[in-house]
């Protein structure tokens, strides 16, 4: 065996079954190393530059402290959580996270297939492997097997392509195939791919655009600024828009800065997501638990607003809810989990975030959402 081939031995196929040494995100993040091609790993982890907003998304919990609260009454406890009208089982979503079939053959299916039966809300990406139509179709046939009533609430997130007629058209399609919320992601449109998909892993609801995923590198020096990437790229004037296209609930993806919480809300947004992409855009970035009270005094209650990068544990989602959020969103436990064990996988690792949270829920003493403040924060 060459020295390339003992440092890039072939991924295990997925687990049938859940070894009982499976017990929290950590050990599901562990074990997909193993699962996984090493460069699809290292694009999966990785943050920006240095990682240090990656670093900040995990610090900004681990420094925090609860207090515990004895002996409340908890009949009747929920985790249950309004958004815009719609009933979600608990403030835990799935973040959008493009190409699922980078960690399983059966990619975004599988996930939707385990957020559904763990009554999650899965934010489907504009860079999905699935057509975005066959993914919320599965989530309905997984509620009829399940004999749930309805699936949970349906949300799209939204990349703005370079042809707005493009963009108009994933709202419609969006609209058409049942999504009930649309994220409009707003913090990574400088990026470039910078990431070749193996074969048989696409963009799958942009496959009828060719080349608006395709990098376009002008040959004049000109590097970022001034080149086709940034002069496409939305502005304020693009949510606007979005407005008068749909009627659906509009949350901000990607806000970090008081001012613009004010101007989102301002332009119509129903809702913000505080978030710094989990690290993986610029480094040395504000962390979003930090910058939370700051956003909620911006925009006084009148929006919720949402959470990502770090959360790991159910106290990290006890904590943000503390600060001010509403609700939180997973990103990279998922593909962890896809790839370790695919559905069952997925189904786990929000069973075990799930029982995490409603354990610090109870030693806390806060038997709803709403009983939760920041008194919990030592
Ligand atoms: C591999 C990967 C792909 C992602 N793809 C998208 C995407 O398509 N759209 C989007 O809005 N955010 C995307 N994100 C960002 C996540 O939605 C989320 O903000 C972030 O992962 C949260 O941090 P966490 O991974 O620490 O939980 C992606 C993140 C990762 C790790």
């Amino acid at each position: 065996m060459t020295d390339e081939a003992q440092a890039s031995p072939e991924p295990l196929p997925p687990l049938t079954a859940i070894p009982a040494d499976l017990q929290s995100l950590a050990d599901y993040e562990r074990r997909a190393e193993a699962h996984l091609a090493p460069h699809v790993w290292r694009h999966i982890q990785s943050g920006a530059g240095a990682e240090l907003s990656l670093a900040a998304n995990r610090a900004q919990y681990d420094r925090r402290r609860l207090v515990p609260r004895a002996l409340a009454d908890m009949r009747g406890a929920t985790s249950d959580v309004d958004l815009f009208g719609l009933r979600h089982a608990a403030p835990i979503l799935l973040a959008p996270v493009a190409y699922h079939r980078l960690a399983h053959p059966q990619g975004e299916l599988a996930t939707i297939n385990a957020a559904t039966a763990l009554d999650t809300t899965m934010v489907v990406s504009t860079l999905s492997s699935i057509p975005l139509e066959d993914i919320a179709e599965a989530a309905r046939a997984a509620a009829r097997e399940l004999r749930k009533p309805a699936p949970p609430p349906l949300w799209f997130q939204l990349y703005v392509q370079p042809d707005r007629e493009h963009t108009a058209e994933l709202v419609r399609r969006a609209e058409i195939a049942g999504y009930q919320v649309l994220v409009f992601t707003v913090d990574a449109s400088a990026k470039r791919a910078g990431f070749a998909l193996p074969p048989g892993v696409e963009a799958a609801n942009l496959r009828h655009w060719p080349g608006v995923t395709q990098d376009s590198r002008p040959a004049d020096g000109r590097i970022l600024l001034g080149t086709p990437l940034l002069d496409a790229a939305p502005t304020w004037q693009d949510l606007a828009w979005l407005r008068t296209l749909t009627r659906l609930p509009i949350v901000v993806k990607g806000l970090l800065s008081p001012d613009d919480a004010r101007t989102a809300r301002e332009q119509g947004a129903d809702a913000i997501i505080v978030s710094n992409h989990g690290g993986r855009v610029l480094d040395g970035l504000a962390a979003p638990l930090d910058m939370l009270p700051a956003m909620a005094e911006a925009v006084d209650g009148a929006l919720p607003l949402l959470l990502d990068g770090g959360i790991r544990h159910g106290t990290d989602v006890l904590k943000a809810l503390a600060l001010g959020a509403s609700a939180v969103l997973v990103g990279r436990p998922q593909i962890h989990a896809l790839a370790v064990a695919g559905m069952q996988g997925v189904a786990h690792m929000l069973h075990i975030l799930r029982a995490e949270l409603e354990l610090a829920m109870a030693q806390t003493g806060r038997p709803t959402l709403s009983a939760i403040d920041e008194s919990l924060l030592f």
